[in-house]
């Protein structure tokens, strides 16, 4: 099968990986914004189109408030490198409850955003605050609006207006999902947009998630059977 065009990846472990080595866990969350850089140029040499990042859940807030500083400081850091995108011609992508972040962290999300609008080639998509049931419901109340000043009738509503409505809407729906660290679930993550994808779960911390791992987790993507529902041309003989 083809290369997946999006890749959508819960980069998970962490804490583990720092704990494991004697480590407070915010050790392994600056070691991991290192493994995100190192897969994102990765992914684009393969050929991938777009990558969302699951940095930090609509959940998160509820870790130590030690814990969300450093997490926050490391995006700070991370948007300030915001100039490397620029020159590499990276599209990029905030979705999730941006309003709860700091000012400053806000002003640079959206000044990337407008600065990286227009490239073509690579798409990179940063899951921040994010929360798939959140972003549901936020879809539904801007229908129910619409609905309620007459500019839609509910009959009009299906799923192309539906997902037209999601902060998804600006790109395709995820082919491929990994999942690092050997936790098996989607923790609220793009919940609507995965309903077809193909899901990978790998025991590798994603501090240890390598080029190597990642062509691994492509080649199992390449021998799965798509099948929407359906049948494959091999199943109708
Ligand atoms: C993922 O690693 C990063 C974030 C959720 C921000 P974790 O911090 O969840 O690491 P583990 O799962 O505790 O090992
Ligand atoms: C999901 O990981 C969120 C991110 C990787 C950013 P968590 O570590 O928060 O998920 P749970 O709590 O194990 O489900
Ligand atoms: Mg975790």
């Amino acid at each position: 099968m083809s290369l997946p065009k999006h890749i959508a990846i819960i980069m998970d472990g962490n804490g583990r990986w720092a704990k494991k080595r004697g480590l407070p866990r915010t050790a392994g969350h600056k070691v991991g914004a290192e493994t995100l850089k190192k897969i994102l140029t990765h992914a684009r040499k393969k050929g991938i189109e777009v990558v969302t990042l699951y940095a930090f859940s609509s959940e998160n807030w509820k870790r130590p408030q030690e814990e969300v500083q450093t997490l926050m400081n490391l995006f700070r850091t991370y948007l300030k490198e915001a100039r490397e995108f620029v020159e590499k011609e990276i599209r990029v992508s905030f979705i999730g409850e941006r309003e709860k972040f700091d000012a400053d962290l806000k002003e640079q999300m959206n000044r990337l955003e407008s600065q990286t609008a227009d490239f073509k080639g690579f798409h990179v998509v940063l899951a921040l605050s994010y929360g798939a049931r959140n972003d549901i419901v936020n879809a539904a109340r801007q229908l129910a609006t619409k609905a309620a000043s007459g500019q839609i009738k509910p009959d009009e509503i299906d799923e192309a207006t539906f997902a037209a409505h999601l902060s998804t809407a600006h790109m395709p729906v995820p082919d491929f999902v990994i999942r690092t660290s050997g936790e098996e679930r989607l923790s609220n993550f793009l919940l609507w947009e995965s309903a077809y994808a193909e899901l990978y779960f790998t025991p590798v911390l994603w501090p240890d998630f390598d080029e190597e791992a990642f062509d691994k987790a492509l080649k199992v993507y390449q021998n799965r059977d798509r099948r929407y529902g359906g049948l494959s041309n091999k199943q109708k003989v």
